[in-house]
């Protein structure tokens, strides 16, 4: 559905990305782990257009992205939950949910996405008049998460959703995960947190300074005691 060829992303004479090559399948989901300052959130804003590089290619739905606006990737069902949720905290769940929509062309689908959402976290129904930014972090995540989805994506990309959240947040975000895969949502999942990729992944790269050092299925991950060591320090 989306694939990376030969990425390389530099800051000033900073390789932050240097070389890059991964492909995230249709009606899976792919996991890119690496720990912090590896270059996750530059592949993730570089596939929406938000950070230019310097050599590679991105194509989605076997499209060349580099003419595409960033703006019109949202349309074409690419969607970015992005590291640090990117919420509006002085609007509730509700208005957040309808920013989400802002790019959907078919507006007949606007309540069918909501009532979705509320069958996915059935917390934000209660909560949907609450200012967003009185919610714990992980009501604000699930939100995040919801809010990625208003716009109806085929692909949904989600940038460290785990961060700062307790165990039991975590795995509720997972099973959120593998629901939204039965529904025929391709998904994205970077991360820091190796133990809920694991969990929910069908095929995991990780990356460290900038590079792919790994690419397998999680059991052959968890199986290889290098690769865990030297990259993920576990
Ligand atoms: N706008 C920028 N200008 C200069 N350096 C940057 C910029 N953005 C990121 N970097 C550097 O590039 C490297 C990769 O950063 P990036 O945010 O992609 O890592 P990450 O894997 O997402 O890390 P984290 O897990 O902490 O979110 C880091 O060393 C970071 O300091
Ligand atoms: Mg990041």
């Amino acid at each position: 559905m989306l694939e990376i060829k030969d990425l390389t992303i530099r800051y000033g004479n900073f390789l932050a990305v240097n070389g890059v090559s991964l492909k995230i399948g249709q009606g899976q989901i792919t996991a890119l782990i690496g720990p912090n300052g590896a270059g996750k959130s530059s592949i993730v804003r570089a596939i929406g257009g938000l950070n230019s590089f310097e050599s590679g290619q991105v194509s989605f739905l076997n499209e060349n992205l580099s003419s595409i606006k960033p703006h019109l990737r949202i349309v074409k069902g690419l969607s970015i939950v992005p590291e640090g949720r990117g919420l509006f905290p002085r609007m509730s769940v509700e208005e957040n949910l309808m920013m989400g929509a802002y790019s959907l062309q078919n507006t007949t689908l606007f309540q069918d996405l909501m009532d979705r959402n509320f069958a996915l976290f059935p917390i934000l129904k209660e909560r949907r008049h609450q200012l967003v930014g009185t919610m714990s972090g992980g009501q604000q995540q699930m939100v995040a998460v919801a809010v990625g989805l208003m716009s109806d994506p085929k692909l949904c990309i989600f940038d460290e959703p785990s961060l700062g959240l307790a165990p039991i947040v975590i795995e509720q975000i997972g099973e959120a995960l593998i629901s939204l895969k039965k529904q025929d949502l391709t998904v994205f999942l970077v991360e820091q947190n190796a133990s809920l990729t694991t969990k929910v992944a069908d095929q995991i790269y990780v990356l460290s300074a900038g590079e792919v050092k790994f690419h397998d299925t999680p059991a052959n991950l968890m199986n290889n005691k290098e690769v865990l060591e030297t990259f993920l320090s576990a």
